[in-house]
C-alpha cells in the first residue's frame, strides 16, 4: 500500500515510506548541560552499551548527571563510559572541571544473575552513593516458532527481560525506599499490548514488565519512589531484530512514516526520570509513531 493513498489521505499521512528520515536536529553537543535538571543525580542505565540505552546514557549526561553504563560487554560499556569522560559536553559540573570523580561507570554485569546485579548496584554507590534513577533497558530479542523454541533461548530472554528488570528494581529499589526517594524507568514495548506472531518468549517477557511495573508503582507510591516504563515502537538500532515483514511494510504501517532513532526514546526517559513526573506512577509511555493506536492495516 501506498501509505500516500492510505485511509487517513494525504492529508493526514504525507510520508511515503523511507521518504524521509531527518528529524528535528539534536540538541548542540556544545552546550553542556541543557537544563542541567539531572545535574548531580546519579543514574544507572542497564544495556547502555549500544542502541536505546547508549543514547539514554548519554542524554542523562549531557544534562548534567553521572551515569553508570551496565552490560554484559566490557568493551561496549567502556566504550560509552570514556566517550562521557572524554567530553566536556557530558557529565558534571565538578567532574569537568577536574574538581570531583569522572563522571561515568563501566559495570560488567548480566542483569539476569542476582550476584552480578548485587555487584553492580554496589560499585555504583561505593563510588557515587545513592542512585537516584535506574533505566532497566538492557534486553533481548529473539523470533520463533511457539511450538518449537528451544527451551534455553526462551529462558535466557525471559530471564533477561523479565527477571532482570526485577533484579535491578528490587536492588536499586530498596535503597531508594531507605531513602524515600527515587525513580525507575523500564523498557517494554508494542509485545507488551499485542501479539505479533513468533515472538511469544518476547511478548511474554515485555507482558511480564508492564506488570511489574504497574505493580512496583503502586507498591512504592507512597515512599517516594516512581516506577514507569517507556514502550518503544519500531526503533532503528545496529542490532538485526529479525522479523517476518520487510522495511517498507514495516514503515508503511507506522503513521508517522518512518521508524523511530534511539534518541526519539531519550526524551520520554528523561521526562519519567524527572521532577516533571513526580505524580506520575505504575504508567508506561507507547513512542511508536502512533503505531499502536492506529487500526487500520
Ligand atoms: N529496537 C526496538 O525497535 C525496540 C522496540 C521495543 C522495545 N525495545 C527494547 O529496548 C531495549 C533496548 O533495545 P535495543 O533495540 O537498543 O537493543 P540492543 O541494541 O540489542 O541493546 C540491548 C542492550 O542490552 C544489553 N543486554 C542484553 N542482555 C543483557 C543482560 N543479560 N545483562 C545486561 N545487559 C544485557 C546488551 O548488551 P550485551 O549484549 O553486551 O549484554 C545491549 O547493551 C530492550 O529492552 C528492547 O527490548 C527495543
Amino acid at each position: 500500500m501506498n501509505p500516500a493513498d492510505g485511509p487517513l489521505g494525504s492529508l493526514h499521512w504525507p510520508y511515503a515510506p523511507e521518504e524521509d528520515m531527518s528529524v528535528p536536529p539534536l540538541p548542540d553537543p556544545r552546550r553542556p548541560h541543557r537544563t542541567g535538571r539531572f545535574t548531580d543525580q546519579t543514574v544507572v542505565v542497564t544495556g547502555g552499551g549500544r542502541g536505546i540505552g547508549r543514547a539514554v546514557a548519554l542524554a542523562f549526561a549531557r544534562e548534567g548527571a553521572r551515569v553508570a553504563v551496565a552490560s554484559r560487554t566490557r568493551e561496549q560499556v567502556e566504550s560509552v563510559a570514556a566517550e562521557i569522560a572524554g567530553s566536556s559536553v557530558y557529565g558534571t559540573r565538578a567532574a569537568n572541571t577536574g574538581t570531583g570523580p569522572p563522571s561515568s561507570l563501566a559495570l560488567r554485569c548480566d542483569v539476569s544473575r542476582a550476584d552480578d546485579v548485587r555487584a553492580a548496584v554496589d560499585q555504583v554507590t561505593d563510588r557515587w552513593g545513592p542512585i537516584d534513577v535506574l533505566v532497566n533497558c538492557a534486553g533481548l530479542f529473539s523470533m520463533g516458532d511457539s511450538e518449537s523454541v528451544p527451551e534455553a533461548d526462551a529462558r535466557a530472554l525471559l530471564e533477561t527481560n523479565a527477571m532482570g528488570t526485577l533484579l535491578m528494581s528490587q536492588e536499586a529499589g530498596r535503597r531508594m525506599l531507605e531513602r524515600g526517594r527515587g525513580r525507575i524507568v523500564n523498557f517494554a514495548s508494542l509485545l507488551s499490548f499485542t501479539a505479533f506472531p513468533g515472538r511469544a518468549a518476547y511478548a511474554a517477557s515485555k507482558g511480564a514488565v508492564l506488570q511489574l511495573t504497574r505493580v512496583l508503582g503502586v507498591e512504592w507510591a507512597a515512599r517516594g519512589v516512581t516506577v514507569n516504563a517507556v514502550a518503544p515502537g519500531m526503533i532503528r538500532v545496529e542490532t538485526p531484530h529479525p522479523g517476518a515483514l520487510d522495511e517498507d511494510e514495516i514503515v508503511a504501517r507506522i503513521p508517522m512514516g518512518r521508524r523511530g532513532r534511539p534518541e526519539d526514546i531519550t526524551g520520554p526517559v528523561l521526562f519519567l526520570a524527572s521532577e516533571d513526573a513526580a505524580y506520575v506512577t505504575g504508567q508506561t509511555l507507547v513512542v511508536d509513531g502512533g503505531w499502536l493506536s492506529y487500526g487500520y492495516l
